[in-house]
């Protein structure tokens, strides 16, 4: 099957042209100037389907590199399986997703990773790849860091907060970057300080401060900024690559572009999230439906903050410089009954996350309307970047001929209703998105190919989504 999208202006990170894109079967095969033949003869007549994109902008699928679908977590899973998960990013233009097997205490981290590939194979609509949770570091995880890298998952999320659950203590953060720093994987990291977040959730638990804005209150930036900086300065004494995850915080970020300045192999990630909801207005919002409760939709962590400390404006600022490289989604959504809803009445029982994976894409894209970044910027962030961050860079994150055909036809001129009511393909009651009104549509999408979403009608399956054996980090200094 040949495919040729024409008429668009293909945008890539290193620039913009008009372009037509030749795809066959799979794989792009040529980048043409528009109205290119073929001895001759109007390629258009040579090839099976032509795609108008006139008007519009092509650019490689969306790679979310942070997402948790069916995750084991706070009592509960998150709601979103690998096929309805995989199915809403499709909606929004993201063609591959990182997701994250988990490894709790005294479980088998390459058990967990099999037991992955059970839930995932035959169930996604685009293609997905791993990450490994390593929560207790034994010289059994250290072994299996090796074994895992040769499958394809080439890095690893510890985490600074979750005592009982997921947290690392300093000598085994250390042991797990020093085994990094040997074989190249990189380290993520889950950047709070646990034992005071832990400490301030109990004392405001004890004095009755229980609604979902004192999840925030309880997580202050100074638990990010600390825990920010241990990691950096435990990366740069073992020489590991790390990379902060959901940053929110802007003296996080600072840490972040410190470090780079140094010339170290520290990098960072933020959410839409942080780019755009507050501990005000969200955390402590509240509604007809859930009085104060209605925060509850909002927590995650690291939490929202305050939006008179400047934090927001810090991460458009950072993406714009490359303090921070790249915007994950960290989509580990929960219903509002039954799951947000453990935590009526003590907030740290609320299960942490907030669904965004559908939106991505065009929640970023505002930054370009709004001239916070360029548009080839929205690309790398999106699409580029994630791939070399984690080793997909040629088959993934660019159009160029030898790339999976993965990608977005995307209308400058449309308009979406993100998250409104029941247009959102997540599956969630609720959209922490709801009432963003934004410039922009994900017209038709094209994974490995195939057309998957087009003109408002999902065309895609579960099952054609596949396995994607990543190598380590080309974006390394
Ligand atoms: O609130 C969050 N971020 N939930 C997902 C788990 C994590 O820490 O990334
Ligand atoms: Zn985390
Ligand atoms: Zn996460
Ligand atoms: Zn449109």
């Amino acid at each position: 099957m040949k495919t040729l999208i024409t008429g668009g202006t293909v945008v890539n990170a290193t620039g913009r042209g008009a372009a037509d894109v030749l795809i066959d079967g799979e794989t792009i095969v040529a980048l043409l100037q528009p109205g290119s033949t073929a001895l001759g003869v109007d390629l258009t007549s040579t090839v099976d389907r032509v795609i108008d994109a006139t008007g519009k902008y092509v650019i490689p699928g969306g790679i979310d590199a942070h997402t948790h679908m069916e995750m084991p977590f706070g009592g509960t899973f998150a709601s979103d399986t690998f096929e309805t998960g995989t199915t809403a990013a499709a909606w929004g233009g993201t063609t591959t997703i990182v997701d994250f097997v988990v490894q709790y205490p005294h479980e088998n981290p390459v058990d967990q990773y099999a037991l992955w590939h059970q839930k995932a194979a035959g169930n996604c609509a685009v293609d997905y790849a791993f990450h490994q949770i390593l929560s207790d570091v034994q010289d059994s995880s250290l072994h299996a860091m090796d074994e895992l890298i040769a499958e394809g998952v080439t890095s690893f999320k510890l985490f600074m907060a979750y005592k009982g659950v997921f947290l690392s203590d300093d000598g085994q953060i250390l042991r797990a970057m020093q085994k990094a720093s040997d074989n190249g994987a990189m380290i993520m990291m889950h950047a709070e300080n646990g034992s005071v977040i832990d400490t301030l959730v109990q004392q405001h638990v004890a004095r009755g401060e229980t609604s979902p804005y004192h999840h925030g209150v309880s997580r202050p930036w100074q638990a990010e900024e600390e825990a920010t900086h241990r990691a950096i300065m435990l990366a740069d004494l073992t020489g590991a690559p790390l990379y902060i995850v959901h940053v929110s915080a802007k003296q996080a970020a600072e840490q972040i572009a410190q470090a780079r300045d140094r010339g170290q192999n520290v990098f960072g990630e933020t959410c839409p999230q942080y780019l755009y909801l507050s501990l005000e207005d969200h955390l402590g919002a509240s509604s007809a439906q859930w009085g104060d409760f209605e925060g509850a939709k909002y927590v995650c962590s690291t939490p929202l903050r305050s939006k008179h400390e400047g934090h927001q404006h810090q991460m458009w600022n950072s993406l714009r410089t490359n303090d921070l490289q790249l915007v994950s989604t960290d989509h580990c959504p929960f219903c509002m009954k039954d799951q947000k809803e453990m935590g009526v009445g003590d907030f740290s029982k609320i299960p942490n996350g907030i669904g965004s994976v559908e939106h991505r894409m065009d929640l970023l894209y505002q930054g370009v309307v709004t001239g916070e970044i360029s548009l080839e910027r929205w690309v790398e962030i999106c699409c580029t970047t994630p791939a070399r961050m984690f080793g997909m860079y040629g088959q993934k994150g660019v159009l160029a001929p030898g790339a999976d055909a993965d990608v977005v036809i995307y209308d400058p001129d449309g308009h979406t209703s993100i998250g409104v009511g029941k247009t959102h393909h997540m599956a969630m009651d609720y959209s922490a998105w709801e009432g963003f009104e934004v410039d922009g549509h994900v017209d038709t999408v094209l994974s490995r190919g195939s057309v998957v979403v087009d003109g408002g009608l999902f065309l895609g399956r579960a099952g054609h989504g596949q396995y994607v054996k990543r190598g380590l980090s080309q974006y390394l200094i």
